[in-house]
């Protein structure tokens, strides 16, 4: 009998610490209505002092697992996707699993970018229909804060800090995870285009890479926009393909959250009303790997997306990477 990664429960958390763009306009050369112009972002929140990744990701899966009514000890593994990990070693994963309490699950980070989320869907999903796990914990968490260059205008107003978590649990009724696809493209692995070029075995660290701001993001915007704009519908055009449904049949259309005119593009190339598109980067920004999490778990609390809907996940980062994921409640 055919097996199904449905979703159990999702949960969310951000800190509470609020950066609006009036706050921006302050550090940087820039002002609000820029800012609200060509992004769409009005606020992002920033994570407090000490709080790391994995402190933001287990107050999300502690949600999770509570509105899936799973007892952690239940849990088979742990996946977190991030790039901005608590640690380079140990895993994110395994300090999520101290956190929550998941002693018989195997715990690991996954490093795609802002496509994390949706690579973990895609690797959760496979697992379960092997047979070999039955209850998944998937985790999208950064604190971009703590890699981003505070005097470079050009990022630092783009993205915030968050975390998002899904409980995937094996079924045999044909719901959660409907249809998957991830793709990369590593002729764009190009650190100019979107990256950090210090602090791994590349370039590691040195009074040199702090002095020249190697440790934060770099992005040629422009260029990103562009492939963004191409390559999220024609990944989204997949899922729809594999599952045999139209965009006619999406109740939710959940983008990656890094820029509302990317949103709203990837919207009308695929020809779903707006209303059906989650738009939450005005208040968190871009958080990367939590981006469609965090949005799933505000759509279904929210009643938004509900039992039965069908939802399409649809992100892309770093790397190249990108993937899209079709959903039934
Ligand atoms: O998660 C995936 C990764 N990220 C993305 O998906 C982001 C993709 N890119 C974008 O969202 C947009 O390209 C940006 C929001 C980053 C930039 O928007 P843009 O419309 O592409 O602007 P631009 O980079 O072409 O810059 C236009 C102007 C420039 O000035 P000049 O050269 O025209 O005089 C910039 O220097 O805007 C200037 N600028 C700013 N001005 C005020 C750049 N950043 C700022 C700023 N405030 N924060």
């Amino acid at each position: 009998m055919a097996r199904y990664a449905a979703i159990a429960g999702t949960g969310s958390y951000v800190p509470e610490t609020v950066l609006t763009n009036f706050d921006l306009e302050k550090m940087v050369d820039t002002t609000d209505e820029w800012i609200r112009k060509r992004t769409g972002i009005v606020e992002r929140r920033i994570s407090d002092g000490d709080m790391a990744t994995s402190d933001l990701a287990v107050r999300a899966a502690r949600q999770a697992i509570k509105t899936a009514e799973v007892d952690p000890l239940d849990v088979d593994m742990i996946i977190v996707g991030t790039v901005t990990p608590d640690t380079l070693f140990p895993a994110t994963g395994c300090y999520v699993q101290q956190g929550i309490g998941a002693k018989n699950a195997s715990a690991f980070d996954l490093s795609a970018a802002c496509a994390g989320f949706i690579y973990g869907l895609d690797l959760a999903d496979g697992m379960i229909k092997s047979g070999r796990y039955d209850t998944i914990l998937v985790i999208g968490g950064e604190v971009f804060s703590n890699i981003l260059d505070w005097t470079d205008r050009s990022t630092c107003v783009l993205f915030g800090d968050g975390a998002g978590a899904a409980v995937l649990r094996g079924t045999d009724e044909p719901t959660g995870i409907i249809a998957s696809y991830i793709g990369s493209d590593g002729d764009n692995a190009d650190i100019d285009l979107l990256g950090v070029p210090a602090g791994g075995s590349r370039l590691p660290p040195s009074h040199e890479t702090i002095d020249k701001k190697l440790h934060s993001i770099k992005m040629s915007g422009r260029e990103v926009f562009k492939l963004g704009v191409r390559i999220m519908p024609e990944s989204a055009q997949r899922v729809l393909e594999q599952s045999g449904l139209t965009i006619d049949d999406i109740d939710l259309l959940i983008p990656h959250q890094a820029n509302l005119r990317i949103i709203e593009a990837v919207g009308e190339r695929l020809g779903i009303p707006r209303e059906k598109v989650y738009v939450n980067v005005d208040r968190y920004g871009n958080t990367s790997a939590a981006t469609v999490i965090i949005a799933l778990d505000e759509a279904i609390r929210e009643g938004r997306a509900k039992q039965g809907d069908n939802i399409l996940l649809v992100t892309f980062g770093a790397g190249l990477t990108w993937g899209s994921t079709l959903l039934k409640l």
